[in-house]
């Protein structure tokens, strides 16, 4: 790690964990998630400004709590305790915590808080709002602490040792719902901590530029470009850094959405300076596909041909110099949740075959959350709708033609899913669903056009908002729209008679059919 300013979150397994390192960074803070199983030694060599304690779904009396050292306490490093690193705090300092076992005593929700003057709250109204979500709590803080904000429930809501610059909050300021959260945040890190926040997103790019002149030299560097939001900036980046010494290559197997393979070669061609390779192989991926109607299998040879073509493309012509990759930090986090730290795999890190050896690999996009990988593409000159797009399924339109996949199916469900962006752009219902798309399930059902029977091809409309894709809920699109929708599908789709809208959340759905 360079020597910018760093906070450290203390991941004890609580579910607000990445936010928590979002807020400080919003902060202008650089800050880094490390599980609690990390040595203490890790964290001296890192000699971060502040610590930041995590919530955690466990009870600290419970035998496999995860619990630190003590000697974290004697660093002189500040740390800030939130929910169950508020109790952890007060155990290990030994102050007293209730493990409670009835519900009379626990908080979940919008709280009503009373702040005392201290200096996470000098800046704002002394009542407030405050998420709480806890069952044990502190009824008496440890020796040298002060109690700095209690609610009806809740004796010790906050507490403090200014002196040891050790402070804890029971409530969640990360979470929107608690009133004035941020400035709290904020307040540790810049009276506290005394951060100067350092990071900003101008500052990284030149930071980064200059990084990737410097390591790259004169080689060549080569980067997988899917057309997705962080594999377009990390080659936006790198293109900024060494121009043409950059290839980009970009394998379009035909399952992307209506003209996206040349939108992506058009970006890439005339706003950036690089070499840029397009590999059309729709015809090797529909071979493959042939006949294949079980999900999983499609999704494997989807995958394997992709590897295959991509990397024989690498073996040809570009096996020398770095390779390039767009991981971002939520990709490699290690979580403190289990017995063991593990890094993750991702679809985002992809594995090099044994017999292609780089000088190394580069990753410049490796510390950023997507918000800032976002904020980086839009000042690097991306398009923004390439930076805010939603997520699209590595295979692409193989998974959203059910069944098997043939190029007619392909080309119809193309069609309609223009159509439908089409609509949702221009009544601007676009921007407030977190994905949409078309689906051919390949049924055919009977309808009537003119005068005539018709057997035709159905097409189902999926959307919905969801914050982190794990549940989700079915988008209560306004009937106007979704009748224009249909409409236009079914009078200018050739082979389609019907269309369906998918009310189904998730679970017991899933965001996509395959
Ligand atoms: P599901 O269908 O699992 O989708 O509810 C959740 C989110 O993940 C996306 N998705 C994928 N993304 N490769 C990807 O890169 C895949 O194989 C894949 N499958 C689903 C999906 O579009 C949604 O945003």
């Amino acid at each position: 790690m360079d020597n910018k300013e760093t906070v450290i979150v203390l991941d004890f397994g609580g579910q607000y964990n990445q936010l928590i390192a979002r807020r400080v960074r919003e902060c202008n803070v650089y800050c880094e998630i490390l599980p609690y199983t990390v040595d203490i030694q890790r964290i001296k060599e890192i000699a971060p400004k502040g610590i930041i304690f995590t919530g955690g779904p466990n009870s600290v009396y419970d035998k496999k709590s995860p619990h630190y050292t003590p000697e974290i306490f004697e660093l002189g490093i500040p740390i800030l305790g939130i929910c169950y690193g508020c109790q952890l705090m007060a155990y290990l300092l030994g102050g007293n915590v209730i493990s409670a076992t009835d519900n009379s005593v626990s908080e979940y929700g919008k709280t009503e808080t009373s702040y005392k003057d201290d200096v996470l709250f000098n800046d704002i109204p002394k009542e407030g709002i405050s998420w709480m979500s806890h069952r044990d709590y502190i009824n008496e803080p440890p020796k040298g602490f002060k109690i700095t904000a209690t609610t009806a429930n809740c004796p010790v809501a906050a507490m403090s040792d200014a002196d040891k610059k050790l402070y804890g909050v029971q409530f969640h300021p990360e979470v929107n719902h608690t009133e004035n959260g941020k400035d709290m945040l904020k307040s540790f890190l810049y009276n506290v901590c005394e951060c100067k926040g350092d990071w900003k997103m101008d500052n990284f790019i030149d930071t980064t530029v200059a990084q990737l002149k410097e390591e790259i030299g004169d080689k060549g560097v080569v980067l997988g470009l899917s057309g997705g939001v962080d594999s377009s900036v990390a080659a936006a980046l790198l293109s900024k850094a060494v121009g043409k010494q950059l290839t980009c290559v970009f394998v379009d197997q035909g399952l992307m959405r209506k003209d996206e393979g040349d939108y992506v070669e058009q970006t890439f061609t005339k706003l950036f300076d690089m070499n840029f390779v397009r590999i059309n192989c729709q015809e090797e991926f529909l071979s493959k596909l042939k006949g294949v109607e079980e999900p999983e299998a499609k999704r494997k040879i989807i995958g394997t041909e992709f590897y295959n073509v991509f990397w024989n493309k690498i073996r040809e012509s570009y096996g020398t110099g770095y390779f390039a990759q767009g991981t971002i930090y939520p990709d490699r986090i290690e979580s403190g949740k289990g017995d063991a730290a593990k890094i993750k795999t991702h679809h985002n890190q992809v594995g090099v075959p044994a017999d292609i050896t780089f000088e190394g690999i580069i990753e410049p996009l490796k510390d950023l959350f997507k918000d800032e990988v976002r904020a980086v593409g839009e000042k690097l000159g991306l398009p923004h709708e390439l930076v805010w797009r939603q997520p699209f399924p590595g295979p692409g339109l193989g998974v959203r033609v059910i069944g098997e996949v043939t190029a007619e199916k392909v080309r119809i469900l193309q069609e309609a899913d223009a159509i439908l962006r089409d609509e949702m752009d221009k009544c601007g219902y676009a921007e407030k669903m977190s994905q949409f798309f078309a689906v051919l399930p390949g049924v055919k059902t009977v309808g009537v056009m003119g005068d005539a029977r018709t057997y035709d091809e159905l097409v189902a409309i999926r959307a919905v908002t969801t914050d982190d894709f794990m549940t989700a809920d079915w988008a209560k699109i306004p009937y106007e729209i979704l009748g224009r929708v249909s409409n236009r599908i079914i009078n200018e789709v050739e082979h389609v008679n019907r269309v369906v809208y998918d009310i189904t959340s998730k679970p017991p759905g899933t965001v996509e059919w395959e």
